[in-house]
Parts: C-alpha cells; sequence; structure tokens
C-alpha cells in the first residue's frame, strides 16, 4: 500500500478488528479513500480521518472498540477537524450503534455493513455540512460491482464469493449483522481474478461465511465446486484457497474437483463447533458426529497430502462434561493441524444467548485450557512428520520474527521459515523441512 504523505495532502488511518471480510471491506474502504485523494497515514496521529471497522463476533472483540474509541477522544481534543467514523458489524445493532452515539459525542460518523459504498456522500456531509451521520440499513441491497479497492501485499489476495449468511447457527451474530446470503456472478468473480492476476498476485482465497453455499440463490443449476473449477483455468493463477466452507455443504463433487486440481490447495479447513451430536442440534449446524467424521473420512480417502483444521467453541448452554469429552474425541480421531479454539460468548439477540443453561465461566476457562493442551499436542506431532519432507513453498514475504529470512506456506497451509533472498517473494521454491514448532516449521531451499 502506498503510504503518502507529502505536504498538504489528507491522510486516513482504517483500523481493522475481526475477520477476513472485515479486511476486505477495509481494502474498499481505503480505495474509496484513495480515490477521494486521500493518502494512507502510517500513525493515528498524523491522519485526518480515522475509521474503526468493528466486529461483534464475541464480546471481547466488541470491549476492544469501546476502548480504543474511549482511547480517541484524546486525539480529537488536540485535533478539532479529525474525522472519526466507526463502521461494520457492531453498528448493524441498533443498541450498539446506540451507545456508541450516545457515550462518544467525539464519534462524527458511524455506518454499517452495507452502507460502505457511501462513504464519499458520508464523509463529504461531515465536512462540509458540519454534521454528525448515522447510516445504517437494515436490509441488504443488491451487490455493489465495481468499488475500487487498495489491496495489501503483492503475493495473496482475498476475493469475495457471497456476501452475508443463511444458517443461522443459534450462537452467531454474522446473520443479523451481514444480513442473508447472496452470490456474485461467476463472469464477475474470474474478471476481478484475472485483473488481480495480472498485477502479479499468486494466490487468491475465496471468501464468505459459507463459501461452498455459493449458488444456491441462482436460478441455474451453478455451485461452488463449478466456480471452483472455472477459477483453476486461469492461467498464471498458481494457489486456490477458500474460506470459510460448513461441513454441511460439503459435496462429494466438492472433494473430487480440490482432489484433482492441483492448483486448489487441499487445505479443508472444516469448523465442527462441537463434537457433542446433542450440542450441535442445539448450534443448529445441520449434521451430528457421525456425518462430519464419515465427510473427514472422504476427504482422506481421495486427498493426498491434506491438511484440516477447525474451528470449535467449548461451553455453549447445556453442554455437559461428556459433551465436552465428544469434542475431545472427535479432536483425537480427526487429528487436526491446528484449530482456532473459543469460549461461547453469549450475544444478544441470538437464541443461544437466551436458554437458560449457560455455563459459568471458569467451566470455559477449564474446558477451553484442557481443549487447547490436546489439539496442541497433535498439531506439533503432525508438524514433527513433516521434518525431512520437501514441500512447494508459495513465498508470501519477510519472517515474522526474523526480517534475515522468509517465509511462505505448503498447500497444506503450513508456514514455513527459512533463509533466502527477497527476490524470491512470490515464487514457489522447494524447501527442505528441517524443524517444527507448534504453529509453524523451518527448513532449507533445495536446488
Ligand atoms: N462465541 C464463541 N465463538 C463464536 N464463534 C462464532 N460465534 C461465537 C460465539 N458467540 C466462533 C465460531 C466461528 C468462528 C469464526 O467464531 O467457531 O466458526
Ligand atoms: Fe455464523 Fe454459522 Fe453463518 Fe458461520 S455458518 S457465519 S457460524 S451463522
Amino acid at each position: 500500500m502506498d503510504t503518502k504523505q507529502e505536504k498538504n495532502e489528507k491522510l486516513y488511518k482504517i483500523l481493522t478488528y475481526g475477520c477476513q471480510m472485515n479486511v476486505h471491506d477495509s481494502e474498499i474502504l481505503a480505495g474509496m479513500l484513495n480515490q477521494m485523494g486521500y493518502g494512507e497515514a502510517a500513525v493515528e496521529e498524523d491522519a485526518d480521518i480515522i475509521l474503526i471497522n468493528t466486529c461483534s463476533i464475541r464480546d471481547k472483540a466488541e470491549q476492544k472498540v469501546f476502548g480504543k474509541v474511549g482511547a480517541l477522544k484524546k486525539l480529537k481534543a488536540i485535533k478539532n477537524d479529525l474525522v472519526i467514523g466507526i463502521c461494520g458489524c457492531m453498528i448493524q445493532q441498533q443498541k450498539v450503534a446506540e451507545r456508541l452515539q450516545k457515550d462518544f459525542p467525539h464519534v462524527d460518523l458511524l455506518f454499517g455493513t452495507h452502507n460502505i459504498h457511501q462513504l464519499p456522500q458520508m464523509i463529504e456531509k461531515v465536512l462540509f455540512k458540519d454534521e454528525r451521520v448515522l447510516e445504517v440499513w437494515n436490509e441488504e441491497g443488491e451487490v455493489v460491482e465495481g468499488l475500487p479497492r487498495l489491496r495489501d501485499d503483492g503475493v495473496t489476495a482475498w476475493v469475495t464469493i457471497t456476501y452475508g449468511c443463511n444458517n443461522f447457527c443459534t450462537y452467531c451474530i454474522v446473520p443479523h449483522v451481514r444480513g442473508r446470503e447472496r452470490s456474485r456472478n461467476p463472469q464477475d468473480i474470474v474478471k476481478e481474478i484475472e485483473g488481480i492476476v495480472a498485477k502479479g498476485y499468486k494466490e487468491i482465497t475465496l471468501l464468505g461465511q459459507n463459501v461452498n453455499s455459493y449458488g444456491k440463490d441462482f436460478d441455474e443449476d451453478y455451485d461452488f465446486a463449478d466456480l471452483l473449477s472455472e477459477v483453476a483455468k486461469i492461467k498464471e493463477l498458481t494457489r486456490i484457497r477458500y474460506m470459510t466452507p460448513h461441513p454441511r455443504d460439503f459435496t462429494e463433487k466438492l472433494i473430487d474437483v480440490v482432489a484433482a486440481n492441483d492448483k486448489i490447495c487441499n487445505h479443508f479447513h472444516l469448523p465442527v463447533q462441537s463434537g457433542s451430536s446433542k450440542v450441535l442440534k442445539a448450534m443448529n449446524r445441520g449434521y451430528d458426529q457421525q456425518t462430519y467424521l464419515d465427510l473427514v473420512g472422504k476427504i482422506k480417502e481421495k486427498v493426498n497430502d491434506y491438511s484440516i483444521t477447525t474451528d470449535i467453541i467449548v461451553g455453549f448452554p447445556g453442554e455437559t462434561e461428556e459433551d465436552f469429552l465428544e469434542t475431545l474425541k472427535v479432536v483425537e480421531q480427526v487429528r487436526y493441524d491446528s484449530a482456532f479454539t473459543f469460549a461461547y460468548s453469549p450475544r444478544e439477540g441470538t437464541p443461544a444467548a437466551k436458554m437458560d443453561t449457560q455455563i459459568p465461566q471458569q467451566q470455559k476457562s477449564d474446558r477451553l485450557q484442557r481443549l487447547i493442551e490436546a489439539q496442541n499436542k497433535i498439531s506439533r506431532q503432525i508438524n514433527d512428520t513433516y521434518v525431512g519432507q520437501v514441500w512447494d513453498v508459495l513465498v508470501e514475504g519477510t519472517s515474522k520474527n526474523d526480517p534475515n529470512s522468509i517465509s511462505g506456506r505448503t498447500k497444506t497451509a503450513k508456514i514455513v521459515n527459512f533463509n533466502g533472498d527477497k527476490d524470491l517473494i512470490g515464487q514457489e521454491v522447494k524447501v527442505k523441512i528441517t524443524g517444527s514448532q507448534t504453529w509453524s516449521l523451518t527448513g532449507e531451499i533445495i536446488d
């Protein structure tokens, strides 16, 4: 991203919380600000506009935002013409938006997830009419195509294929703040990816709350597996990933397309959420333990060199010790490469928050700790098996912990750090794995 700081140029800073969908929205916000003549500020203190793109998935995420917005009050006090805006999922919840509006009078602009394309008009209102602006559509409009966007680096890019979610898992706020599921046209998606590839990007991740229900809103028969096959035909594209698939919608056709196509990464992120069929039912997940394990079995049977990762929630209302042990059993049986693990966080407006069988915080924390320990052991054991093997690694940049080495991922999404020239960024290289940790691998390039 260019960080232009020429004299007199107006600058923005966007602070993004939460998931890739928000990162994607922030790239569009940055693109629009760029078109309006704003450059990116290196630090908040230099900015003329600060936008905070918020997340509601768990209480912790919201608390962070309240803290941040409060802290910006000082900056506004010394820089009167600073514009502060808050957007994203928190604004889609009426009570939260009202609280932000009431408690933080130094905030000029609040807008929801369905309004981001109106940013230029909203900023104009704040600047020239000196108004506080609150713009929240409760209904999602048509998918807006052709918005400018400013992407982050030159190797991997994210491309949204669906907006919203129709699942209504009983713990989840997403369908309430992101609206009903809408699929983009395949032609628009392919065109966008061709443009990205022409700029030199090597890998794309197709993005949606539930990517593999893509196309269910079309009249014609066209599904996610069809889209993957089509995208795989784009010549200069090296790798395709997708996030997040739903286990219920993971068809055999989709497994076959992934297995048959070398460009489509054989990393399967299959959020199980719980191993107990009783809890899965209460979560409204649409599968039970056995159907989930059958799906995993099919993947293991049909795909070579796969990796499987997951999301798990502990302490969902009514979860007994036996239910939790079922989750541990699934973890042991599937042997996930890694897992995102969460303690259940009640979200106002969702059915699970009203259930009268809430689990005490201490119990949630204990279970989370036990789960993390079990999973970490497995992650480490799997990573150990990589040592001595040779993998193709797409180099994405310099290593986080050591700026003198470079870093990339295998098709199975393992992070590998190794010595190498920065010129290799963007290339696929053969790396012999020489060491393993719980979260990453180390290696050396072989000729
Ligand atoms: N509490 C805890 N974790 C949650 N997730 C979604 N909603 C909640 C909640 N209310 C987790 C799920 C989902 C991931 C993105 O966040 O595991 O897959
Ligand atoms: Fe939330 Fe479930 Fe939709 Fe994922 S599939 S966004 S967990 S409602």
